[in-house]
């Protein structure tokens, strides 16, 4: 049997041992799923210039042309199943007396992996919002018309996401920064880190004296400020660090 590399036991340690653990999950944990990463080779978006559709910009002026895109999604996500990272996540948060799963991810697969204590800090790709009325409803239907209506007011739905230039749900940021702030260790799992606020999330969980621990494919732009960098995959690693203890 290979030996468990040192850096692996010592996250372990840590993990047993703490009270609050947070984890901050991107687009990576989902790529061995088959959800396509956003900066990657095989990026959702290249040629489809997310930073010209997922905009409230794009939205007013062609609305059809953003739901196409989204339907176009909601279809490409809707077989997808979590994968072992997600699992073992499932069953970090059943060790841990605090647990708080912060996602960037709107693909909502924490949730089907089961997954309980999540903040989505992106929003969520099964969830509409009346433009008007402002009601969030979860509507799983693929696709749904060309232009969904809201049934209580009438008017147009969109996706609950936040788009580029939004800003975050104030009441999630919070939850996030409080989370950041009072953990002990953090794992951030498969995030290229270049996103705010989501990215800087590590450095307040670190600046707080937390152990920080990076699990990704590369290094990214915060690697040489925290404790640990783990490189590979995340289906392989995660479960790794959550079992032994
Ligand atoms: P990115 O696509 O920017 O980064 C994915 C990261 O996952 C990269 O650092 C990869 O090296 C890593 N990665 C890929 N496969 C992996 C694997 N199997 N195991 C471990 N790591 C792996 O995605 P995000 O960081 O999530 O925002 O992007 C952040 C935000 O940017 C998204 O939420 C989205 C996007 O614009 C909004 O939509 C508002």
């Amino acid at each position: 049997m290979p030996l468990t590399p040192l850096e692996i036991q010592r996250v372990r340690d840590w993990l047993a041992t703490a009270a609050r653990v947070t984890v901050l999950t991107g687009a990576g944990i989902s790529a061995e799923s088959g959800v396509p990463t956003f900066r990657g080779k095989d990026g959702l978006w290249q040629g489809f210039r997310a930073t010209e559709l997922a905009t409230p910009e794009a939205f007013a002026h062609d609305p059809k042309l953003v739901w196409r895109f989204y339907n176009w999604r909601r279809e490409l996500l809707a077989p997808v199943k979590p994968n072992p990272a997600h699992e073992a996540l499932v069953r970090l948060e059943g060790k841990v007396p605090q647990f708080t799963l912060l996602t960037q991810n709107i693909d909502d697969l924490h949730r089907k992996a089961g997954s309980r204590n999540i903040v989505e800090l992106h929003g969520n790709i099964w969830l509409v919002r009346c433009i008007r009325c402002l009601r969030v409803a979860r509507k799983e239907e693929v696709p749904l018309p060309e232009l969904p209506t809201c049934p209580e007011c009438g008017d147009l739905l969109r996706p609950h996401v936040v788009w580029f230039g939004e800003a975050l749900d104030p009441a999630d940021l919070e939850r996030a920064v409080d989370a950041s702030r009072s953990c002990e260790v953090m794992l951030v799992i498969g995030t290229s880190a270049v996103v705010q606020p989501a990215a800087s999330l590590a450095l307040v969980a670190r600046e707080r004296g937390a152990r920080v621990v990076e699990v990704n494919l590369e290094a990214t732009p915060y690697t040489h400020l925290l404790d640990v960098a783990l490189h590979g995959k995340a289906g392989t690693l995660v479960p790794q660090l959550v079992e032994g203890w």
